[in-house]
């Protein structure tokens, strides 16, 4: 894709270097335990979310703000390779780059985070007000919830002023003000953090719609819930002259199991490439697809902004997800409805390729890329 081609993102957001650590088991309180190679690297929500953005296509201006420590070239080093523009990210004299301390299970690739902020908690909304330009111009915009509330609400405001869509990760959970949500074209949490903002427990299309209703009634059209191997459910709300809302769509997209080497920036990695798509016109469920892919394709590598997947990585495992004209049969077909799993990702044994039972069962028994 050339240059050109390409939709101009602009993301608020934190920048972190991440220590990271695999354990065979967590500790517990007061308990020791032997790790496995130590990794240093850049992360943070924004961050990574930019990194994702502009892998699967899009030319990205960052919003941030970094330490005057050493930590700060690490960050600074990928935006430059990732050809991330920085002319909005600057330097904090008084405080160190934040910081993440990550454990991530090597069994399962689950993660836990300890976040110190540091610098990020110093954007402010002058710092937001710098880029104008750039949010007046871009054909998207991204923030999470990893820098100062001044920022993301200056962030909001001025996408409001200049008619411009914003995606907000409410991650992590953290309180949102009312006058926030109007001014949210789509919102992205993950179960917990749906349940965090809404009380509305997540387990399945019903609930996943029940809450997606919370945050419409508040002000957003959008509302995309990711549900970790369980894909992603999404809704569409209109709003009529007199502020009733009905949802006008709603889908579960399903995505195919894989072996987890290390969780940590699959949400981002999904935000990322859901821009990117969003941007190029992608339909709502075609986005939530191509980000899906990109979440998967993150899970199979170490690290966060590091384990971001390119466009053509992305394009070629949505290609073989996301095929059309592949058959199953009726039982091959329930059984996976039954077990959640994106039948459309299989290897079809049948006549002409069709899906069967036994190739169900078999990806049930050994889940993998
Ligand atoms: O979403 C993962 C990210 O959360 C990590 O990279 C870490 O820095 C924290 O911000």
């Amino acid at each position: 894709m050339s240059i050109a081609q390409k939709k101009n993102i602009v993301v608020l957001g934190s920048a972190n270097v991440d220590i990271s650590a695999q354990t065979p088991v967590f500790p517990r309180d007061g308990e020791t335990v032997t790790g496995d190679t130590v990794l240093v690297s850049t992360g943070g929500k924004g961050t990574n979310q930019a990194v994702s953005a502009a892998r699967s296509g899009a030319c990205v201006t960052m919003i941030a703000r970094i330490g005057n420590d050493f930590f700060a070239d690490i960050p600074r080093a990928l935006y430059e390779r990732e050809q991330i523009d920085t002319r909005f990210v600057s330097r904090d004299p008084d405080h160190s780059t934040g910081c993440a301390l990550i454990e991530v299970h090597a069994g399962s690739g689950e993660n836990r985070i300890t976040v110190i902020p540091g610098a990020n908690m110093t954007v402010t909304a002058e710092h937001v007000a710098a880029a104008e330009a750039e949010i007046a111009a871009a054909d998207i915009l991204l923030t999470q919830m990893e820098t100062h509330p001044d920022s993301i609400q200056k962030f909001l405001e001025l996408a409001a002023a200049h008619g411009k869509k914003v995606i907000l990760n409410p991650a992590p959970a953290l309180p949102i003000p009312d006058s926030w949500y109007p001014m949210i074209d789509t919102i992205t949490p993950n179960e917990t953090e749906a349940e965090h903002y809404t009380g509305i427990t997540v387990t399945d299309d019903e609930s996943a719609l029940k809450a997606a209703g919370v945050f419409a009634a508040k002000g957003v059209r959008c509302v995309i819930i990711t549900c970790g191997a369980r894909g992603v459910f999404c809704a569409e709300f209109a709003r009529d002259e007199r502020g009733a809302v009905t949802p006008v769509f709603h889908a579960r997209i399903l995505t195919y199991r894989v072996q987890a080497l290390d969780t940590t920036g699959a949400g981002d990695a999904f935000n990322g490439a859901l821009c990117t798509a969003l941007a190029e016109g992608r339909t709502l469920v075609d986005a939530c697809r191509f980000a899906t892919t990109a979440a998967t394709l993150s899970v199979t590598k170490r690290g966060a902004a590091e384990s971001m997947a390119k466009r053509d990585e992305i394009d070629a495992l949505y290609n073989r997800f996301y095929h059309a004209g592949k058959a199953i049969t009726p039982m091959a077909r329930r059984l996976a409805q039954e077990n959640g799993l994106f039948w459309r990702a299989l290897e079809g044994t049948g006549e002409n390729g069709t899906v069967t039972e036994a190739d169900v069962k078999k990806a049930i028994h050994h889940p993998m890329v």
